[in-house]
């Protein structure tokens, strides 16, 4: 078992610095496009023994020392009575946004188990076959809300944050279902197999610090909370979350994820030093000539200090990338050593 993602959480040097990707199962992989086109996504997360292929797919491929589980952050909606598709070039679309208090109210409260009992099986499937750690995941309150509330993907998030502004208690409210759902979701991944979790707040940048804070910041926490006996180390990851950085790590994750706007020597003096950081090389930057990839991927491992750093993109790959060059990255990642 390859021991160096699960060494760095716990605060172990590990022989190598430790790499996995966002994103690293799908489009950029020619043989997840293959099994694309003839089943649509959400077939392939509800199908274990598709789901488990496709999330081994990357670990053959590329030698990560990770895997993540593949499903997507919507998967649990479903299971709560939300009518959904996912479109691809758009992502995930509600039939029916949440408006007011009655559409939290039609809000099933996820029962894993009954609910997603697909995701559990692929789990079980999954750590027979993986010699890495497996990585489970929820989208957190804030950016499912997103989705719930806008319908779908949006640019400046504006009815979200009106019902979070104009309505403090209905919003309140929707943080607590949907962190206590998403909370016995990951209890039950962690239950069924899973070795880490990452909560995914992707939309989580449009807040600034003081509504992060007031608004987002206690669901997060109850979440971490509730995982703590767990023992699983807890990664949140969110974009555009610069501003944010101190106040993520205040809620009790032991991992927190960096986009590539902020550089991670000045991540690490708004987090402190309790934490692990995971990033952050522009995921834009894999599209260029591989001197460029290894000299900006160079850069994040200096920055990173050779310890307590697990290399990450800043956010997914790219569906253009060229898996060749994602495996250069790993073995480029792997051979580093700090002042070398
Ligand atoms: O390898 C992995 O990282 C695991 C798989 C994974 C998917 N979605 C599969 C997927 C993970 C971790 C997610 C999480 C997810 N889904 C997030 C959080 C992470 C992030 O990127 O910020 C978000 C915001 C979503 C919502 C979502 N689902 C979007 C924005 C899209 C992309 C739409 C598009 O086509 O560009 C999806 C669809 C989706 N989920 C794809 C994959 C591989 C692309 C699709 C396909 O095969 O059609």
């Amino acid at each position: 078992m390859n021991d160096r993602f699960l060494a760095v959480c716990r605060g172990d040097a590990p022989d190598a610095t430790p790499i996995w990707f966002m994103r690293q199962a799908g489009r950029s992989l020619p043989e997840y496009r293959a099994l694309r086109a003839t089943h649509d996504i959400l077939t392939l997360c509800r199908t274990p023994e598709l789901a488990a292929e496709v999330t081994l797919q990357p670990v053959r491929r590329l030698g990560v020392d990770a895997a993540i589980l593949f499903s997507d952050i919507v998967v649990p909606l479903e299971a709560m009575g939300v009518a959904l598709k996912i479109v691809p070039g758009v992502g995930p679309i509600i039939e029916s946004p949440i408006a007011d208090e009655s559409g939290i109210d039609s809000l099933a409260p996820l029962s894993p188990e009954d609910g997603v009992s697909y995701v559990l099986e692929t789990i079980g499937i999954l750590r027979k076959e993986l010699d890495v750690p497996l990585i489970g995941f929820a989208g957190a309150p804030f950016t499912l809300a997103t989705y719930l509330i806008e319908g779908g993907p949006s640019k400046n998030q504006a009815r979200t944050k009106a019902l979070m502004y104009g309505a403090p208690k209905v919003w309140h409210r929707l943080m607590h279902v949907l962190a206590d759902s998403m909370l016995a979701y990951l209890r039950a991944q962690v239950s069924a197999g899973c070795q880490a979790i990452q909560l995914f707040d992707s939309w989580a940048g449009h807040l600034g610090p003081i509504e992060y804070g007031e608004f987002v910041l206690p669901a997060v926490k109850r979440i971490m909370d509730g995982l703590k006996a767990s023992g699983v180390p807890r990664i949140v990851f969110g974009v555009t979350t610069g501003e944010l950085l101190g106040l993520i790590a205040e809620s009790g994750a032991d991992v927190v994820g960096v986009d590539w706007r902020t550089p991670l020597d000045v991540a690490r003096t708004r987090t402190g030093e309790a934490v692990i950081l995971q990033g952050n090389l522009d995921p834009a930057v894999c599209l260029a000539p591989w001197e460029t990839v290894r000299a900006r991927a160079g850069d994040v491992l200096e920055r990173g200090g050779g310890r307590n750093h697990i290399f990450n993109l800043g956010h997914g790959v790219l569906p253009d990338t060229d898996p060749a060059t994602l495996k250069r990255l790993v073995d480029f990642v792997h051979d580093w050593r700090p002042d070398a």
